[in-house]
C-alpha cells in the first residue's frame, strides 16, 4: 500500500499524521509516496484555525477528484481539525471523500481502511473518546535526533476567537507512566531532543500512583532520562504558567534558553474581548518571572491583529509590547472569524487594507528584533544539536540553536546527533554558519569515521 498523507497546521497535526502512518505501516506495511499517481490511499489532516486554512482543504479535494477518475480504487480520507469540525459535511460537499476522521479516533484507521477495502462504504467517525486514542497508537518510531511527544490533547480556554476547544474537544493529560514510557523508547532509539505538545501544554495534570503531577514535574522525570539532552514545550498559555514551572528553568539546564509564549494582544481592552484571562502587565509580570530563572532566555509570540473593534490605540498598544519584549522569531496573523465562536459575533468595522497595514507594520517590527536576535549571536557560542548534513550541499553539519536557528558548520559526520558547542561567525538570511568551538566539552560519540572534512 502506497500512502500519501498532506498535513496542514500545527504540531499536533504532524505528530497524528506521523502516528496514522506508524498504523498503516504496522497494520498494511503501507510506504509513503509524495505522488498521488502512486498512491492507494491519500489522507488530508486538515487545520480550521483560519479560514484560509480551511479553503485549501476543498481546492486539494478537487485535485484528488481527478486522480479518482482515473484510479476509481484510491481511498480518499479527511482527517484532522475540519473533519471534527464538519463531519459528514464534508461528504457531502465532496463526494470523492470515502472516510473522515477525526482528531480524537485516528488509532481506528486502520480499521476503517480495512473494512473500506472489503466493501466500498462511507465512513464518519469524529467522537471524542477520552484518552482511549493514546492506548491504542502504535510506538513511534523515531527518524531523526528530534521528536515531538505529544503528553495532553484538547483546550479548556475558549478564547473567544479560537475553534480548537471545539475541534479538539476538553483538556485530557497522559499519564506519567506513559509519556515517560515514550521518552525512553525514544532515547533508546537515538532521540535527543523532545518536544512535549500540548494545545494549552502548561495545563497538563498527568496522572501518578499516587496522585497527580503538573508540567513542572514532568520535565523534571524527562530530564532524568538518559540519552534526552534537550526538552521544549508547547504550546504556553500566560495564564497557566506557574511559579514551580519558571522555577524548572532554574533547575533543568536541559530545558532550552527558548519559549513560545503568545500573547495575541498589547491591549487589555482586546485581551478582555478575546477572554484571554491576563491583561498586558501580567504577561510582562511572567516574562520577569521566566527571565529572573533563566536570564538568557529568547521568547517568541504568536499576535492577532485586526480582531473585531481593534483601534489604533489598541494596536499602538500591542507594538509597545514587542519593544518591551523584543521577541524572538515569532507568527502574525490577521484575525479569521470562525463560525461557532463568541468572537465571529462581534461587529467589525475595521477595513481589511487597514489590518493588512497593520499586519505590514507589526511584521517588520517583529522582522528587527529576530535580525537583532541573529546579529547578536555573531561571534559568540552556543549549543547547536546536530541533526545531520545540509540538504543543499550535503557538506555541511546542519543543526540547530535552542531559539531555533538552525546553523551550518564544517565538521565531521559522527558528529550527528551530539550537542556541541558552535562558535558563530556569520549571520546569513536563513542560517547562521559556525565552527566548532575547540573547548567543546561534548566529545562526538566516536572517533574519526568516514570523515567528511572540509
Ligand atoms: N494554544 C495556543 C494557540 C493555538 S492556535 C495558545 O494558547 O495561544 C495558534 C495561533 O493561531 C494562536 O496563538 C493565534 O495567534 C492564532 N489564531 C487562533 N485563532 C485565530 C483566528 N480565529 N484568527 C486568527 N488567528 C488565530
Ligand atoms: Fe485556542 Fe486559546 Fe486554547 S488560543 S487553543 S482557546 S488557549
Amino acid at each position: 500500500m502506497q500512502v500519501l498523507i498532506k498535513t496542514y497546521g500545527c504540531q499536533m497535526n504532524s505528530y497524528d499524521s506521523e502516528a496514522m502512518f506508524n498504523i498503516l505501516r504496522e497494520k498494511f506495511s503501507a510506504q509513503a509516496t509524495d505522488s498521488v499517481e502512486l498512491a492507494d490511499l491519500v489522507i488530508l489532516n486538515t487545520c480550521s484555525i483560519r479560514e484560509k486554512a480551511e479553503e485549501k482543504v476543498f481546492s486539494e479535494l478537487g485535485r484528488w477528484r481527478k486522480q479518482k477518475e482515473k484510479n476509481p480504487d484510491l481511498i480518499v480520507g479527511v482527517t484532522g481539525c475540519v473533519a471534527s469540525q464538519e463531519g459528514e459535511s464534508i461528504i457531502k460537499r465532496a463526494p470523492v471523500v470515502d472516510f473522515v476522521l477525526g482528531p480524537q479516533t485516528i488509532h481506528r484507521l486502520g480499521d476503517m481502511v480495512s473494512k473500506h477495502r472489503k466493501k466500498p462504504q462511507k465512513q464518519v467517525d469524529v467522537s471524542f473518546p477520552a484518552i482511549e486514542k493514546f492506548d491504542h497508537l502504535p510506538k513511534p518510531r523515531p527518524s531523526g535526533v528530534n521528536s515531538y511527544v505529544s503528553i495532553m490533547e484538547g483546550c479548556n480556554k475558549y478564547c473567544s476567537f479560537c475553534i480548537v476547544p471545539y475541534t479538539r474537544g476538553e483538556e485530557v493529560s497522559r499519564p506519567f507512566k506513559d509519556v515517560i514510557k515514550e521518552v525512553v523508547a525514544l532515547a533508546e532509539n537515538g532521540v535527543k531532543e523532545v518536544n512535549l505538545l500540548g494545545q494549552n501544554v502548561n495545563d497538563y495534570y498527568g496522572q501518578l500512583d499516587d496522585g497527580v503531577g503538573d508540567l513542572a514535574l514532568l520535565i523534571h522525570y524527562v530530564s532524568a532520562i538518559e540519552g534526552i539532552e534537550r526538552i521544549r514545550f508547547t504550546t504556553s498559555h500566560p495564564n497557566a504558567f506557574t511559579r514551580e514551572l519558571a522555577q524548572a528553568y532554574a533547575e533543568e539546564p536541559k530545558l532550552v534558553s527558548h519559549l513560545h509564549f503568545p500573547v495575541q494582544s498589547g491591549s487589555d481592552r482586546i485581551l478582555t474581548a478575546m477572554k484571554r484571562g491576563y491583561g498586558a502587565s501580567e504577561y510582562l509580570d511572567k516574562i520577569a518571572m521566566i527571565k529572573e530563572a533563566r536570564p538568557n532566555i529568547a521568547f517568541s509570540s504568536d499576535f492577532i491583529v485586526g480582531f473585531p473593534g481593534e483601534t489604533e490605540h489598541d494596536f499602538q498598544q500591542t507594538m509597545d509590547l514587542i519593544d518591551k519584549v523584543q521577541f524572538d522569531v515569532s507568527f502574525s496573523f490577521i484575525y479569521s472569524p470562525r463560525p461557532g465562536t463568541p468572537a465571529a459575533s462581534l461587529e467589525d468595522n475595521t477595513p481589511l487594507s487597514v489590518k493588512k497595514e497593520r499586519l505590514a507594520l507589526l511584521q517588520e517590527k517583529l522582522l528587527h528584533y529576530s535580525t537583532m536576535h541573529a546579529h547578536s549571536m555573531k561571534g559568540k557560542t552556543f549549543p547547536v544539536l546536530i541533526e545531520g548534513m545540509d540538504r543543499k550541499t550535503r557538506k555541511f553539519l546542519q543543526g540547530r540553536t535552542e531559539n531555533n536557528r538552525v546553523v551550518l558548520v564544517p565538521g565531521q559526520r559522527n558528529y550527528i546527533g551530539s550537542v556541541i558547542n558552535v562558535d558563530i561567525t556569520e549571520i546569513c538570511a536563513n542560517t547562521l554558519r559556525g565552527r566548532v568551538n575547540n573547548l567543546s566539552t561534548k566529545q562526538p560519540m566516536e572517533e574519526f569515521c568516514e570523515a567528511t572534512e572540509i
